[in-house]
């Protein structure tokens, strides 16, 4: 894949290396005009009274088939939402549990994955249990281990991340997902830094519920989403999205992101990920030069996606070096949250290319050794 052809697609600052999709994507060109186009159509035609045929509406349903088409699943399982917390709660929200029932989890999700479990804990004085991924721990079969020794009679549901959002460490989600059904639980997982940042086949991993957000690797309009339910889920969760096939978002945006995904589409999610990948590697063997830092996640292999963090000496605070790093720099990364470490995240994308990566490992010998 040729970024610098790629890049001009894209609105990003020219004075910007941006390494930080993980939290929010660049809006393609394509994408910012269909929502222009859709929003001025319907500024002119408000509504289906004003103009015969206008079909802003139905294509912004059509966008579920467009998702179904990235995600491996059938678009009635699929509705729009505004991000992954949205979805979430909405999954959360229309589960019932019994007191004393049980929901199992890892330390390492997301508030946006793991606040609408302890709602949901409070209003029906369910349990979370908590499963730890350590720190340097990227053994799936460790991992699955210690998932299946928490499962007891009252657990409900499992909840994990596709990707953990932290370190970028991929989940086993199909083993997970047979453990649960292994044992009659719901297995509903947060897909924030998964889709289209890897390739994911819905049916295939065998989860019950998946939520995901539009503007993140997929680098569509801020404020959209997915949620999935699948079909043989549809008793046990039912969020009050099913109950109306138009979409709950503005239809703009919706049009928006069905233009993101099938630039996802056509470029191919496999080349994407090899390429991010690539880039992701590439960072990691320069990151292995500096002996004062940490690599916290996956070395390259099955477990790695294109995220990838480091802790950084105690001395070398990561929101100095953030700020650092983008005022005398150009480059764009995160501080990582400090409940996790004291650390800096990247997240190439297909716009980036080797020359980002180099720059940014220019930069940290400034201030690493
Ligand atoms: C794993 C994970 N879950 C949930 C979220 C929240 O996503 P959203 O802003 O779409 O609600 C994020 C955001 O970074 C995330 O990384």
């Amino acid at each position: 894949m040729s970024s610098h052809n790629i890049r001009t697609d894209y609105l990003l600052d020219s004075d910007l290396i941006y390494l930080n999709t993980a939290a929010l994507g660049p809006t393609p060109q394509a994408v910012l005009h269909r929502i222009l186009q859709a929003s001025q159509e319907l500024a002119r035609y408000p509504s289906h009274d004003a103009k015969d045929g206008l079909d802003i509406f139905l294509a912004a349903e059509q966008v579920r088939e467009t998702g179904a088409r990235l995600l491996g699943c059938d678009a009635e399982e699929l509705r729009l939402t505004c991000s992954t917390t949205d979805s979430m709660n909405a999954i959360a929200q229309s589960i019932r549990l019994n007191q004393g029932d049980r929901i199992l989890t890892t330390d390492s999700e997301h508030d946006g994955g793991s606040w609408c479990w302890h709602y949901l804990a409070r209003r029906d004085s369910a349990i979370i249990d908590t499963v730890s991924i350590t720190r340097l721990d990227y053994d799936h079969h460790a991992i699955l281990e210690r998932l299946a020794a928490a499962i007891n009679s009252n657990t409900r549901v499992i909840s994990v991340s596709h990707v953990i959002a932290s370190t970028g460490l991929r989940m086993p989600i199909d083993e997970i997902a047979a453990l649960a059904r292994e044992h009659g639980i719901l297995c509903v997982v947060d897909g924030a830094q998964a889709i289209g940042n890897i390739n994911v086949n819905l049916k295939s991993l065998g989860c019950h519920a998946y939520a995901t957000s539009g503007y993140k690797w997929l680098m569509g309009p801020k404020g959209t989403g997915f949620i999935y339910v699948s079909h043989d889920a549809s008793s046990a969760i039912q969020p009050i999205y099913w109950n109306n096939l138009h979409s709950y978002i503005n239809p703009t945006l919706a049009l928006g992101l069905g233009t993101a995904i099938k630039a996802v589409l056509s470029h191919n999610i496999t080349t994407i990920e090899h390429h991010n990948i690539a880039l992701r590697n590439r960072a990691y063997a320069g990151l292995l030069e500096l002996s004062t830092i940490k690599i916290l996640s996956p070395p390259p292999g099955p477990q790695a996606t294109a995220i990838l963090s480091f802790e950084l000496p105690d001395d070398l605070d990561s929101e100095y070096l953030r700020v650092m790093l983008r005022e005398k720099h150009r480059l764009v990364v995160k501080a990582v949250e400090k409940k996790w470490f004291n650390g800096i995240r990247i997240s190439p994308h297909m716009f980036n290319d080797e020359s980002d990566i180099d720059a940014l490992l220019q930069a940290l010998r400034v201030y690493i050794t």
